[in-house]
């Protein structure tokens, strides 16, 4: 359907010109058109300008803002959507003092959600994320890529793709898969690590990648989970696959995952909580974007990405929220926002940028989404509120009024 929207208060258009990324003081222009409309026909922008200088056509479906703001629907470029159970517990485990590292040594953690998913049917788990990413559309964010990594075997790993393909197709928002069998070591290969990476390598890739059913593969680089070395051999061979590349680098100790992220060109290095000054300056020599999770910091306690040292070195920093039901129960870009902006000391507009253009750049999309420019999917979001910084400043609130998708504006 073709849609006219106008009178809107500003028009955060997170435009780049023709940019990949923001980098450095561009992260801080956001491009705002004031008293703005916009048309998308098709599914596509079309037309953006000030009210007085666009003229929709008479049939047009015409929206009026009311001076609200709109923003392009946020891109969630690293979540774990798909799982079955819930950890609670291990939420009030830690609020007594236990770390979630402790917790997952005593059998909790990715083996608890493995678990749950290995036992849960497909239909169940395309349900339960089915209502989660509308939930999360009802939050501002359009486009989700997910993550397999709770199955561990070969049919729970293909279940869980499945489910993904599933979503895809049925969702209206945009899912982007990733392959995360590298999450964890199942407990049936606790005593052969080089096993499970021979049924990753020679069994699992080889059969995804002939099936196109995933974009991305992603590895969980990590003491006690997977070496660098184990990491470059899963991810080389996903590359020989025609999968495209992310670690989860540095997230609970340094290991210099970033910097092999760096070297195989991976798209993304995600979390970095513990990154070294020369993980950040490989990320600032290199095109991998740096996937920032405020929500695991804050849910687990840990420290932060250093966000504003890397833009300062010029890297091109996303924001996500790596929602899961371990460190991170939050699917909400807007606390993202916040928690980026209080604890991480993102300027509103850098936090802005990184969880719209940087995000849609962190899954190769960012010449069709993440800014709203003409030519790009027509997601636009709009807030009832009449300053943008009233998003991550007024916490806590779901301030969305409306969310239009590829043009259609969404009754929830
Ligand atoms: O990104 N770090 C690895 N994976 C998830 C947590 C998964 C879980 O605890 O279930 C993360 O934080
Ligand atoms: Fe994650």
């Amino acid at each position: 359907m073709d849609i006219c929207i106008t009178n809107i208060g500003q028009l955060v258009t997170v435009a780049s010109l023709g940019a990949s990324t923001k980098k450095r003081e561009a992260m801080r222009d956001l491009s705002i058109l004031q008293n703005a409309s916009i048309v998308i026909r098709d599914g596509i922008i079309r037309e953006i300008g000030t009210f007085d200088s666009i003229h929709p056509v008479d049939d047009i479906h015409t929206v009026d803002a009311g001076g609200r703001v709109a923003l392009p629907g946020f891109v969630d470029s690293h979540t774990h959507t798909v799982f079955a159970g819930s950890r609670e517990s291990e939420f009030a485990m830690r609020s007594e003092g236990r770390t979630y590292q402790e917790i997952a040594a005593s059998g909790g953690g990715i083996a608890s959600t493995m678990r749950a998913t290995r036992a849960a049917t497909k239909k169940e788990l395309l349900h339960s994320a089915e209502r989660r990413l509308q939930e999360m559309m009802k939050h501002g964010t359009t486009t989700v890529e997910i993550k397999s990594g709770y199955g561990l075997s070969v049919d729970a790993e293909t279940k869980m793709l499945d489910v993904l393909r599933d979503l895809h197709e049925q969702s209206l928002t945009t899912v982007v898969p990733t392959f995360l069998g590298a999450h964890s070591f199942p407990p049936e290969f606790s005593n052969d690590h080089d096993g499970y990476i021979r049924l990753l390598i020679e069994t699992m890739l080889p059969y995804i990648g002939e099936r196109k059913s995933a974009v991305f593969c992603d590895v969980f680089c990590e003491q006690g989970y997977f070496d660098l070395l184990q990491t470059e051999a899963i991810l080389a061979a996903a590359r020989r696959r025609g999968l495209m590349l992310k670690v989860h680098a540095d997230q609970l100790s340094s290991s210099g995952a970033t910097e092999l992220a760096v070297r195989l060109d991976a798209i993304s290095a995600d979390h970095l909580e513990n990154i070294s000054d020369a993980g950040i300056d490989a990320l600032s020599r290199s095109n991998t974007i740096a996937t920032v999770l405020p929500g695991a910091s804050f849910f687990l306690n840990h420290p932060y990405a250093p966000a504003k040292k890397m833009i300062d070195a010029g890297v091109a920093v996303a924001i996500a929220t790596d929602f899961n039901p371990g460190s991170t129960m939050s699917f909400s870009m807007p606390m993202m926002l916040t928690i980026a902006c209080t604890q991480m000391k993102m300027t509103p507009e850098e936090a802005i940028a990184a969880a719209t253009l940087n995000g849609a750049a962190a899954l190769g999309l960012s010449d069709k989404i993440g800014s709203l420019e003409i030519g790009k999917a027509g997601d636009v979001v709009l807030y009832d509120v009449r300053d943008y910084r009233t998003i991550p400043y007024h916490y806590g609130y779901n301030h969305v009024w409306k969310v239009v998708k590829n043009g259609t504006m969404l009754e929830f």
